[in-house]
């Protein structure tokens, strides 16, 4: 019997008709079938974030997800990051920054942190913190990566909005306080001493 099942995929904007099992996972179906090897697989159960993935704008284990669950919703891999042959900030900061050696841990972390920094780029050092203890890296002990991504935040930040000063309030002299207007204090007078 064949129990295979059509699936379209849509992946970096491109859609791929695969006929698979329904107990396909995604990360083997976007390697397998699409042909898209640029996300790896790790440990196969949601620990270590190799194959982390965007789906439907949030970042996935694409290995916990069959693919069946991403059919017609826009998936977006590592390969699509780079876009008209300009590599993406987060790539090139990777680079510059030393956030990878093997590079096996590399495309779950820039699916991961490329999807943070879209949803909000003022993310702080802290929250990113706790987002990249997320994905392992056996290579790189964490340093490069976590600069790399400070370095594409800080890029990709769009500037803070200019702070406007309010004119100064214009006095009306007509708004005298009570106390500008009330009337001077007497003057104390000197007894007088008859002689
Ligand atoms: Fe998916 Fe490790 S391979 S989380
Ligand atoms: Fe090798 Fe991260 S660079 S596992």
């Amino acid at each position: 019997m064949n129990d295979k099942i059509d699936v379209t995929l849509n992946i970096n904007g491109r859609e791929h008709s695969i006929h698979i099992e329904p107990r396909k996972t995604l990360v083997d179906a976007i390697r397998d079938e699409c042909g898209l090897t640029g996300t790896h697989i790790g440990c196969e159960h949601g620990f270590c974030g190799a194959c982390t993935v965007i789906v439907a704008g949030e970042a996935v284990r694409s290995c916990l997800m069959f693919a069946v669950q991403a059919e017609r919703k826009p998936i977006r891999t590592v390969e699509g990051l780079a876009k008209n042959g300009v590599y993406h900030p987060l790539q090139r900061a990777f680079m510059a920054h030393h956030g990878l050696q093997c590079g096996f841990c590399t495309p779950g972390f820039l699916m991961l942190t490329a999807n943070a920094l879209e949803k909000n780029p003022h993310i702080n050092d802290e929250e990113l913190l706790d987002l990249l203890s997320s994905n392992l890296c056996r290579c790189t002990g964490y340093q490069g990566i976590i600069k790399a991504v400070q370095a594409a935040r800080d890029e990709m930040r769009p500037p803070a909005p200019a702070v406007v000063e309010a004119p100064a309030a214009e006095i009306d002299p007509s708004h005298e306080t009570a106390q500008d207007t009330a009337p001077a204090e007497p003057e104390m007078l000197e007894p007088t001493v008859d002689r």
